[in-house]
């Protein structure tokens, strides 16, 4: 198979994040989120990846070209549009690349699932399928495509953001497709899958649904970034015990070595670490891949569902669960962060809570003694009272 990843759109609701990183290249457990988009594809014998980009700065560049020079067996070709092109627009444009009989994946860069990219395109071809998405069931459907598949799969209807409700099982974001698609799509146009190519297949019988996998989140927005870290460290646990699935038992055990801590490994791999510290761990925490390339004060409680970047300094007596902490973040003594994303080379005082989806941009100060509750902090600000409303604070 051939693949593109979608990965032009501006990330907007991810802010105050995307305002210092292109939303592909935020972190998710330690990770650039098209890293696991990269991954997942890679593993299918995938040889060419395209990467569909609108604005491409030098951050993604970088990226890019590390990961070619690393990686030995998939190259990442980058297809540039001039102006966006939507999410079928890209598909056209990078043509030269995808032609062929070959079935394309199609990915978007924003989201976080199983990846059963191997059954979809099973599915797919015995179906004889234009475009198999794959589809996801959700309890809140209103922000998503939502599907009406009959029992075979063939999609009766596709609705993109209904505003009333038509039933709970969404498009996740990744399909795969015939490349007699390409025929459908406008060239150098705007054009949209989701409410142009869609609505027009399901007319015609060949737009099918698969649906698999126990998560997916849509990473878009702060409340789902800090949900979807949960949902994967859990799911990474999970899978984990199950000795069948090989590549993800790779990954897994990848993780274990060096990342993910849980009860049991907690002992045997940081009993040192925390008999020095007397801190404590509860549930899944993940920690950067170099021992030592973090610290912990005495007397902490971390966790569950907290991710540690590199370089983080934690003083005493801290309490952190259901949060990220991207790289070279210094917190102070007693603090509590809880539900939040704290950004890169955040100072965050002593005494200081962070609750309740709060995320803050880069290099954000925070004084002793403030509490943030529900607060978007934009990057380089100084914070010196306590903000208990949701609030953004430019
Ligand atoms: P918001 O600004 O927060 O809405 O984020 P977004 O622009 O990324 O939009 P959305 O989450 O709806 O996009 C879904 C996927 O399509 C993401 O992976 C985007 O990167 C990608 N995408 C959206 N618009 C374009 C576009 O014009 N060109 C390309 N290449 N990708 C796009
Ligand atoms: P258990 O089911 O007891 O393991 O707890 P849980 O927190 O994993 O799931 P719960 O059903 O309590 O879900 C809490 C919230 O997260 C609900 O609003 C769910 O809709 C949402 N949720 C759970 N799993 C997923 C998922 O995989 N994707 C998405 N988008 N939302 C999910």
């Amino acid at each position: 198979p051939k693949a593109l990843i979608l990965a032009g759109g501006f990330g907007s609701r991810l802010r105050p994040l995307t305002f210092s990183k292109p939303k592909p290249l935020v972190e998710l457990l330690n990770k650039p989120m098209l890293l696991h988009q990269l991954e997942a594809i890679s593993k299918l014998g995938v040889k060419k990846i395209v990467l569909a980009v609108s604005n491409f700065g030098e951050t993604l560049q970088t990226f890019i070209k590390q990961f070619n020079q690393q990686n030995g067996t998939v190259e990442v070709i980058v297809s540039k549009e001039d102006y966006p092109l939507g999410t079928a627009g890209p598909i056209k444009l990078a043509e030269k690349h995808l032609k062929g009989d070959d079935p394309i994946f199609i990915v978007n860069s924003d989201i976080i699932c199983e990846f059963p990219l191997k059954e979809l395109l099973d599915f797919h071809i015995k179906k004889q399928s234009t475009v198999t998405i794959l589809g996801f069931k959700v309890e809140n459907p209103s922000r998503y495509g939502v599907i009406i598949p009959d029992k075979e799969g063939l999609v009766q209807r596709f609705v993109e953001k209904p505003q009333t409700f038509v039933g709970n099982l969404i498009n996740t974001g990744v399909v795969v497709v015939n490349p007699r698609l390409l025929e459908l799509i406008p060239e150098n146009k705007f054009c949209s899958l989701e409410r142009e190519i869609y609505p027009k297949l399901v007319g015609q019988q060949c737009i099918y649904c698969f649906q698999k996998g126990s998560f997916w989140i849509d990473l878009g927005i702060p409340a789902d970034y800090i949900l979807g870290a949960q949902l994967y460290m859990n799911y990474l646990r999970n899978t984990n015990k199950d000795e069948r699935n090989e590549t993800l038992n790779k990954l897994q055990q990848k993780f274990l070595k060096s990342n993910i801590i849980e009860n049991e490994t907690i002992e045997k791999e940081t009993q040192q670490q925390q008999q020095q510290s007397n801190s404590k761990i509860i549930g899944n925490v993940i920690v950067p891949q170099k021992e030592n390339s973090f610290k912990i004060g005495k007397g902490c409680i971390l966790g569950p569902n907290v991710v540690l970047g590199s370089n983080v300094t934690i003083g005493e007596g801290c309490r952190i669960f259901n949060s990220t902490i991207l790289e070279n973040v210094t917190i102070g003594n007693h603090t509590l962060i809880e539900g939040s994303v704290v950004g890169w080379k955040s100072k965050i005082g002593n005494w200081v809570q962070i609750r309740n989806n709060s995320v803050l941009g880069l290099d954000v100060t925070v004084r002793d003694n403030c509490i943030l509750n529900s607060v978007s902090i934009c990057p380089n600000k100084s914070i010196n009272t306590s903000i208990w409303e949701k609030t953004v604070i430019l």
